[in-house]
């Protein structure tokens, strides 16, 4: 048994500095936790600046470095916590690290969502771990309870509100009527969004996320660009408003399902029933709704985002790697996808959808939309009609379930109508 378990940080930015502070805080019980001092011995960053700028952590210059490969390199490291997020340096960093016999523990959903394969084979061949808690939902526990408290179950679906942004954005638009630009604003003013934020609004964050939950749940191995995906961007405060009208809400949720005839995975807004428990989850908050043919349905939910919910999530793979370490107990978990299942095309999708139409405010209208509807075998459930500014009306229809492709083909038909001005928007209707 070791007496003294020695951690290499590869970057002290959001959930670094995070992890740093929870280590320090709670290392008495640690140490009786894991029967060893858990200890940063050397912390890599970017710029020595990232140091300077966070006194509080009071963080010592000797452990400091900017030569991440150095830390990586050194015998008596036993677990490197890699948190400089992106794919590269951190995968080969992360894979460097497994080479040389290292547990690994990363928040890294891009590595994990595109090269889990290749980083999780080689931990495999090197009998250690790779743990990645943090790389989806931030805080909440949702890889171990898929990997280890579920696993009894077969998994049918998995809903998520798994971008803290975008459901903040939403959340707003929701509440105050404000549009998608005013709201990204908001977030980006209280530190939600990155600076950059399309990986956020656009869903590229929500899409690496699902396929990492896809992958354990399904036992499959879905990389994030199969992942079909669509942003928030595009929502309109008018639809946010009819939603409400027929009893909606719209939420970007990230979807797995297993079907027969292959994986359904995909990332898109969409109008969810207001009386679903994933309706009432909102600002920053994240929710996961797992539905297991055993336990049933269970919804896991908390702060997906921030530098002490990540870090939480972080420090607790840790504190299981060491334990691994110290009951020489490694590579125990594991990759659990075993399976190759085919990722369904989008335009299988069966769905209903609401459709937003700006039309021409004249007599026959409604009747040429919807013949072209009937034409399609796109039954409607139901249609709203409101007058707007001077010769233009609003059309509002929410379909029955449908073939997303022949709903397209529609849509396609409804576009080129001289009355209908334009298809504002088409947006999928989830029965969660
Ligand atoms: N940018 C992410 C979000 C947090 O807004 O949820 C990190 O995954």
């Amino acid at each position: 048994m070791k007496k003294r378990i020695n951690i290499g940080l590869l970057g002290l930015g959001t959930v670094g500095s995070g992890v740093y502070a929870i280590l320090k805080k709670r290392r008495r019980e640690l140490k009786r936790l894991v029967d060893a001092d858990i200890v940063v011995k050397a912390i890599a960053v970017k710029d020595l600046k990232e140091v300077k700028n966070r006194p509080e952590l009071k963080v010592d210059p000797a452990t400091v470095t900017t030569d991440a490969a150095a830390i990586v390199h050194d015998p008596e490291i036993d677990i490197i916590v890699e948190l400089i997020g992106g794919r590269e340096p951190a995968r080969s960093l992360i894979l460097e690290a497994l080479r040389h016999g290292k547990q690994v523990v990363t928040a890294n959903k891009e590595v994990i969502a595109n090269d889990g394969e290749e980083v999780l084979s080689l931990a495999d061949e090197m009998g250690v771990d790779v743990l990645f808690e943090a790389s989806v939902g931030g805080g909440i526990p949702i890889i171990h309870p898929l990997k280890e408290g579920l696993v009894g179950n077969k998994i049918s679906r998995i809903v998520g509100i798994v971008n803290g942004t975008t459901n903040y954005i939403l959340s707003r638009m929701t509440a105050d009527g404000i549009s998608f630009k005013e709201a990204l604003k908001e977030a980006q003013k209280n530190g939600y969004a990155e600076r950059n934020p399309d990986a956020d609004v656009e869903g590229g964050d929500a899409a690496a996320k699902i396929a990492i939950l896809s992958s354990i749940a399904f036992n499959d191995r879905v990389k994030a660009p199969q992942v079909y995906r669509e942003g928030i961007s595009a929502i309109t405060p008018d639809d946010i408003r009819y939603a409400d009208e027929m009893g909606y809400v719209i939420k970007l949720l990230a979807i797995g399902k297993e079907e027969a005839d292959g994986l359904d995975v995909r990332v898109h807004p969409a109008m969810i029933d207001k009386s679903h428990p994933l309706a009432g989850v909102n600002d920053v908050f994240n929710a996961i709704f797992v539905e297991g043919d055993a336990v049933g349905e269970v919804m896991f939910y908390g702060r997906g985002a921030g530098s002490l919910p990540a870090a939480s999530a972080v420090v607790g793979d840790i504190v299981t790697a060491a334990r691994d370490i110290q009951n020489n107990d490694t590579g125990k978990i594991g990759c659990t996808c075993f399976e190759i299942k085919p990722v369904k095309p989008i335009g299988d999708l069966v769905s209903s959808f609401y459709l937003l139409i700006e039309s021409n405010d004249k007599p026959g209208v409604l009747a040429q939309v919807s013949k072209v509807f009937g034409d399609a075998n796109v039954s409607l459930a139901s249609v709203i009609q409101k007058n707007g500014a001077g010769n233009s009306a609003q059309l509002v229809f929410i379909t029955y379930p449908v073939k997303e492709k022949n709903l397209r083909a529609a849509v396609a038909k409804i576009e080129k109508l001289e009355v209908v001005k334009k298809v504002v928007n088409v947006i999928r209707v989830e029965s969660v």
